[in-house]
């Protein structure tokens, strides 16, 4: 038992079935234990039943005032995603018939030009919010786009529903097909500086400024400088992507000769650093993973939209054998779901479909994917500290999961275990079976409004 701080209440306690990732094990399963949530939104304890029962009372916690979790329910840490356009939600599952490139200039960025109106912004970042709320995304890695104020007001909307986040205002200078949607570089340094500045001054505990320029072929080199130095000076996260495709790989050899590779492009910039995180990386190449395991950067792998707009297939066993950080993103909307269930789920079927090219590679199993979905995700954004798993003084980020639930998704079957229902909710289950969400100790889904 480790409970330091005798100046917090306890808040909650449940008592049933705790699922969770630890550096050991991608799946450990607790049994008949209870967990206890101090009134700081803190983990305060995690005991086998019996241990702690007689000591509730003396921390003046009633007993009867356990949430007691029913037979086919657990708890399992919020699920992290990595990697996600809030921006690009209003289309999400639709446009997916181009590749990369084309589908940048001939969707996505006439629509994030759309962000100018605060309006139409507040209509599509509570829905996003909202959405992934409720399918159980606890910690977003958003990017929103290149206007101050509505990436403002995603962040300002994170906090109000109760979402752990990382926002980005994206910064991009050159190489876009809509006149509109780029800013000139010192529009976008002065705007960058504005956003951190004020984002930082509202003191929302759980979100917090990313620094995004948007991909290397859309800043020129003096714009990834002033990045590089902004995220460093005032330590900062660096969201972006890399290798997604082929023809995008190819295009950062013209655009930075200078460079060995499209890692070297960000490396020379000052981009590369623990608090990194670079989405997609399908073509890196083994030299590569290895300036992102030396300098501590993660990846961010985004199955469904690796798959959707036909970018390529990331071998992250391959990244994981390097040792290099991994989590998962949906990537809405080149990915067309917000939910980090088929997140999960196309990370097994690319792991699958390697393994149908080539026997000799090792699939993933759905333990590993749990644990790159929830651990593996707080790893990869440098929060595996305050989130990722249940671990006494992390905040209580959780998922009360219900895999009975009347007309839902799943169907049980008798002598089925905590293995197999934890397996049939990741493959079978959806938004509801997850019937709670808590973030930092607060319940946030069902919202207060419902
Ligand atoms: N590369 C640069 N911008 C984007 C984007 O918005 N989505 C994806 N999938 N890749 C990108
Ligand atoms: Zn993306």
């Amino acid at each position: 038992m480790n409970r330091n701080d005798t100046t917090a209440r306890i808040a909650h306690v449940f008592r049933g079935t705790f699922v969770h990732s630890t550096p050991r094990a991608a799946v450990e399963i607790l049994q008949n234990c209870v967990l206890g949530v101090d009134d700081k939104g803190k983990i305060a304890f995690i005991e086998k039943h019996q241990d702690v029962v007689s000591l509730l009372e003396i921390w003046g916690f009633e007993t009867s005032d356990i949430k007691q979790l029913g037979q086919y329910e657990f708890l399992m840490p919020g699920m992290v995603d990595t990697h996600i356009h809030a921006s690009q939600y209003s289309y999400a599952g639709t446009a997916l018939d181009l590749p990369l490139l084309e589908w940048l200039n001939t969707y996505t960025f006439p629509v994030e030009a759309k962000y100018k109106d605060l309006d139409f912004a507040n209509d599509v970042y509570t829905k996003v919010v909202r959405r992934t709320l409720k399918n159980g995304t606890t910690t977003a890695c958003y990017f929103a786009t290149i206007h101050t104020d509505a990436s403002l007001l995603l962040g300002e909307l994170a906090d109000r529903f109760g979402q752990r986040a990382l926002v980005g205002k994206v910064c991009m200078d050159c190489n876009s097909a809509v006149p509109q949607y780029k800013e000139s570089p010192s529009e976008c340094k002065e705007e960058t500086d504005r956003f951190i500045k004020e984002l930082l001054k509202k003191e929302y505990p759980n979100v917090k400024p990313v620094v995004t320029p948007r991909f290397a072929p859309s800043c020129s080199s003096s714009l990834l400088s002033e990045l590089g130095e902004i995220a460093n000076n005032n330590k900062l996260h660096v969201q972006s992507h890399i290798s997604e495709n082929k023809e995008e790989v190819e295009l950062v050899k013209t655009l930075f000769p200078g460079c060995k590779s499209y890692t070297d492009v960000y490396l020379k910039h000052n981009l590369l650093t623990d608090r990194t995180i670079m989405a997609h990386g399908c073509h890196l190449t083994d030299e590569e993973l290895e300036i992102f395991r030396e300098t501590g950067s993660a990846v961010s792998h985004c199955p469904n939209s690796n798959i959707s707009i036909c970018s390529g297939m990331l071998n992250v066993r391959n990244v994981l054998n390097h040792k290099v950080k991994l989590g998962l993103g949906t990537d809405v909307a080149g990915g067309y779901s917000p939910s980090m269930l088929d997140a999960m789920r196309r990370t097994l079927d690319t792991s699958k479909a390697l393994t149908i090219q080539d026997p000799q590679h090792k699939t993933l199993s759905f333990e590993e994917v749990f644990r790159l979905a929830t651990l593996g995700g707080s790893e990869a954004l440098s929060l595996d500290d305050q989130i990722g798993n249940f671990v006494v003084g992390k905040d209580f980020d959780a998922l009360r999961v219900n895999v009975c639930v009347p007309d839902g998704p799943i169907d049980l079957f008798p002598g089925e275990g905590p293995k197999v229902i934890l397996e049939k909710f990741l493959n079978l289950g959806d938004d509801r079976n997850i019937t709670e969400v808590y973030m930092a100790g607060r319940r946030v889904v069902p919202f207060p409004d419902t």
